[in-house]
């Protein structure tokens, strides 16, 4: 079985929760099946919004556990420059650090930074960032984040020309897990919604973004699974035609 295929992740972003309160949001998302938790990280510099730092990250900490176990916090840096908050994110729970190569001078030290913290890495491409970015770091790097929108905001249309990046995004993450055996996540950000996230994954994501769809309803439950029943119908999609009976 393709890895691919294999595992569906939802990340609700909680940049769409009520931050008055983001404790009992945390948990609730939580409680209704998030796989990770998705932290938005903007600066009012690399991206025109400002929202929350590593104190808050450290203050939501204790709520991300289900059954006893951590649910990871997946933080997404929008921020120029990265490296000097990355200790601070690793220090207040984060288990998955992305940023945008953009946005360091010096991308494979900013990865091997992260690393250096026992915190997994992960490079964040706009929609207009190619993919040969990737060429030179793929394999110091457990997650590939592709944007679907421009960061900075929740709540924006998922870019339909991002398909066929995500195809090719995915071809290069197989080949990379084939050479070296470890694993790496396909994360797509931005306008993930039920009607598109069957495509989405049929394309050859494996961990969803979503915040909209996850906060605006007020059904949290329904809405994660309803995200994931779409999401694992295109991952199936996607198998039969990598593996025909
Ligand atoms: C956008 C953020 C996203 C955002 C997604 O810059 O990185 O994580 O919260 O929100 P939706 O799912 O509403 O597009
Ligand atoms: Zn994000």
């Amino acid at each position: 079985m393709p890895a691919s295929a294999s595992s569906c992740r939802i990340a609700p972003s909680i940049l769409s929760a009520d931050f008055s309160r983001l404790g009992e949001e945390v948990r609730a998302v939580i409680a209704a099946g998030a796989d990770l938790v998705h932290f938005d990280v903007m600066d009012n510099h690399y991206v025109p919004n400002l929202t929350m730092g590593p104190m808050v990250c450290q203050a939501i900490a204790p709520y991300c556990e289900r059954d006893g176990r951590r649910v990871p916090i997946d933080v997404h840096l929008m921020v120029k420059p990265v490296d000097a908050l990355i200790p601070m994110f690793a220090q207040a729970g984060a288990s998955i650090i992305s940023f945008h190569p953009e946005a360091s001078e010096h991308v494979d030290r900013t990865i091997e930074l992260i690393r250096s913290h026992g915190v997994k890495a992960g490079l964040a491409l706009n929609p207009a960032t190619p993919l040969d970015l990737l060429d030179h770091v793929i394999d110091q790097l457990d997650l590939v984040l592709l944007m679907s929108v421009n960061p900075g905001f929740g709540g924006q249309s998922f870019i339909e020309r991002m398909l066929p990046k995500i195809e090719s995004a995915r071809r290069r993450v197989d080949a990379a897990m084939q050479r070296t055996g470890r694993a790496i996540w396909l994360e797509v950000d931005g306008g993930v919604k039920p009607d598109n996230i069957g495509r989405i994954a049929a394309a050859g994501v494996d961990t969803f973004v979503a915040g909209s769809a996850v906060f605006n309803g007020g059904r949290y439950g329904a809405a994660i699974d309803a995200l994931r029943s779409e999401a694992m119908a295109g991952m199936r999609r996607r198998q039969r035609i990598e593996e025909p009976a």
